[in-house]
């Protein structure tokens, strides 16, 4: 009998012990154990993580996309809600600006001449105290307002005031319109357009400023 070394047990031992090729299998423990129902359930909460994590992402994108989009668009929606009101609106809550002062009008009822100032607002930018036009100004002798936008009715040339004939004058066409604003020839469709005016306090004057269409009888507002 040949002798075999300690460790090795002989081929005759090693196939006693080994399972023959068509021994039955025994399944793995885990198909039976209740570790084996964990494992089959593993791909299912791999991807209700992977919703959860989906949606949590979304989340915190959302925040700051929602922020950036609010500012980018705060102008409009400012425009939106308009500018009249606030504590550094230039125009009153009927859209009236202030114009002048009273004290700044002759009480001889002669027409001054004022340069009307707003604050323009496009989307994005704000330009304050802007000149928009012109208006006459003048003060009755009971103590109230007239204002006239300069702006001829005919094509909207720059009407002036002639002292020595004491009315106003347009030099485009040569037509002339007296204190109250009627035209005095058949040249402008119809007489100076005439602005919502009122004092406030007793000493400021403040005009409803508006331009209205030229070369048409009828008063037509083409700005606010
Ligand atoms: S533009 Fe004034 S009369 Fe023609």
């Amino acid at each position: 009998m040949t002798p075999q070394p300690a460790g090795n047990p002989s081929p005759e031992k090693a196939k006693r012990s080994s399972p023959g090729p068509d021994a039955p299998r025994s399944d793995t423990p885990s198909s039976h154990a209740p570790g084996g129902a964990l494992s089959q359930d593993a791909p299912r909460r791999n991807f209700f993580s992977q919703i959860l994590a989906f949606f949590i992402g979304g989340l915190i994108l959302a925040v700051p996309v929602a922020s950036g989009l609010a500012f980018f668009f705060d102008p409009l929606f400012r425009r939106n809600r308009g500018s009249s009101g606030g504590s550094d609106a230039r125009r009153d809550a009927g859209g009236f600006l202030r114009v002048a002062s009273l004290a700044s009008l002759p009480d001889n009822g002669r027409p001054q001449i004022f340069t009307v100032y707003d604050d323009l607002v496009d989307a994005w930018n704000k330009f304050a105290n802007q000149p928009i036009g012109r208006v006459f100004l003048r003060k009755l002798p009971d103590g109230s307002v007239t204002a006239f936008n300069v702006r001829c009715p005919h094509l909207g040339c720059a009407v002036d005031f002639r002292p020595a004939q004491n009315d106003y004058f347009c030099p485009c066409h040569m037509s002339a319109f007296n204190l109250d604003g009627r035209k005095e020839n058949e040249i402008p469709p119809r007489g100076m357009d005439a602005l919502d005016v009122k004092v406030k306090n007793g000493t400021e004057v403040w005009v409803r400023y508006q331009f209205f269409k030229a070369g048409t009888p009828d008063k037509i507002a083409v700005s606010a």
